[in-house]
């Protein structure tokens, strides 16, 4: 800089739409990174992802990401056309019994190779992307092991299956001392009886006994799952879509990643993830968004945050009314509800309505008043407040808004604690002052976006 320290202009600091984009990414990914830190998850996907190599490629990248935020993780590659490729042209003709593959002896070898060469591929690429990420995260190297213990099927109906093997047990302690070490672990669908002989795994059950013995918090699958999938799926929803479709409209992987889902959520594996393989960044937004992308397969009670359609006036009538007998709320009837349902958002609990919250934009003064805030009594204290808060801010800030009020009788610390600010009276849009019932003495408040 030639000039002088005054004739420098100032540097005004406005995030252009692509930075705000990024920031807003980022305060809604941060409470998912804390919550997944620690956590295991076991990611299985079938042989057929590596037949994609550009998808693949950016799979890996976000898979290093995910594991540098944090998390643990355990890969588990499927095998399976690889397998069908090499023993074809070893001269083999598959053969299946009950779905399972018959494993001669004289196919060791090509199956080795098939699984071996899957293995390498996938911990070069893992390889490539940690060199990238410079040792600067929490991932650090690609351990694989003899981590599973199988047993042989034997002989099922009179068919001796040879090879083809189940899990008999999975080493919890050595998986979790390769992962607290930061560790990706890589576990293919091979496994070893105690003598040391070979047995060919469904690398599904590899991975829905990885995730069961390990506990894991989450068992994702990157699948090549049906189109209009619902957002979540309970276990009897899973079912009803393997008995009702025929072999034509599921993909093998897919039915095969179902079928896995159901058995590890019966097993006691909570959160079970489907996830298009082949839609770039589809697994990050599955896990550090609020909507996600994927299908979210529980035994628990699904809750979901969305905007209120006029089926849910009965239900936000149930929590509103015992709220303003108690004086907390000012009265709203049923028509007025009719006619402002779409400033209405629910909480709803497998269908029932456990919380609300309302935000009434006034654009020209760049604000917003979030009203009727209430969580069934049943339901208090379990962040859902918090969550339809961070929720309303959202939609604030993609009207357009710079802040959002509020008037409060009872709940004023717990604002105060969310980052709202005393405001006055006169500082509130015109249209709104008109309205205050000086009676009630509501304290307000503003948190600017
Ligand atoms: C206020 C309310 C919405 C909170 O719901 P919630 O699901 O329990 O909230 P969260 O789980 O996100 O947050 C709970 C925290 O808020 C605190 N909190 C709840 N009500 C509070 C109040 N009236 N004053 C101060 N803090 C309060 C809890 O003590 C808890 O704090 P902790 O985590 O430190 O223990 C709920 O208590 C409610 O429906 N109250 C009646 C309606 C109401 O007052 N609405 C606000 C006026 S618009």
């Amino acid at each position: 800089l030639t000039g002088s320290k005054d004739s420098v202009s100032p540097v005004t600091c406005q995030p252009s739409g692509e930075a705000r984009l990024l920031v807003q990414g980022l305060r809604d990914a941060v409470p998912y990174i804390r919550e997944h830190e620690g956590h295991v998850f076991v990611i299985a996907f079938g042989g057929e992802a590596l037949d994609q190599p550009a998808a693949f490629e950016r799979l890996i990248r976000d898979i290093v990401l995910i594991a540098d935020l944090g998390a643990r993780l355990v890969l588990v590659p499927g095998t399976r056309p690889q397998i069908n490729r090499r023993l074809s042209e070893a001269g083999f003709s598959e053969r299946f019994h009950h779905g399972l593959r018959v494993t001669e002896p004289g196919m060791i070898a090509p199956l080795t190779e098939a699984v071996g060469a899957v293995q390498f591929d996938v911990i070069s690429w893992l390889s490539a992307r940690l060199s990238l990420a410079s040792g600067s995260g929490l991932a650090q190297r690609v351990l694989t092991g003899n981590f599973v213990t199988a047993r042989p099927m034997g002989v099922i109906d009179g068919v001796d299956l040879g090879h083809t093997g189940a899990v008999r047990r999975v080493d919890v302690d050595g998986v979790r001392d390769a992962l607290g070490d930061g560790s990706i672990v890589v576990q293919t669908n091979l496994g070893f009886s105690p003598t040391g002989e070979l047995f060919n795994l469904r690398a599904e059950e590899v991975a829905e006994s990885m995730a069961v013995a390990l506990g894991a918090d989450k068992l994702i699958f990157l699948t090549d799952p049906l189109e209009d999938l619902p957002t979540a799926m309970s276990l009897d929803d899973v079912e009803r879509l393997l008995e009702r479709s025929d072999e034509d409209a599921l993909s093998t992987e897919f039915r095969l990643h179902l079928q896995s889902a159901v058995r590890a959520c019966s097993r006691g594996v909570d959160r079970i993830h489907l996830v298009d393989r082949d839609v770039d960044g589809a697994l990050l937004v599955e896990l550090y968004t609020r909507d996600g992308c994927g299908t979210l397969i529980t035994s628990e009670p699904y809750e979901r945050i969305r905007p209120a359609t006029p089926d849910d006036i009965g239900g936000i009538l149930a929590l509103l009314e015992p709220m303003e007998q108690a004086g907390v709320l000012v009265r709203r009837s049923r028509e007025q509800l009719e006619l402002e349902t779409d400033r209405f958002v629910v909480i709803d609990r497998d269908g029932d309505i456990i919380a609300c919250a309302a935000l009434y934009p006034f654009p020209a003064e760049r604000t917003a008043e979030l009203a009727a805030l209430v969580v069934h009594p049943a339901y208090r204290g379990g962040g859902r407040a918090a969550r339809l808060l961070a929720y309303m801010e959202n939609r604030a800030r993609s009207l357009g808004l710079e802040s959002i009020f509020l008037l409060s009788t009872q709940t004023t610390a717990f604002f105060r604690e969310k980052g709202f600010a005393d405001e006055r009276l006169d500082n509130l849009p015109a249209e709104r002052r008109a309205f205050y019932n000086l009676k009630r003495n509501s304290r307000i408040f503003r948190k600017w976006l």
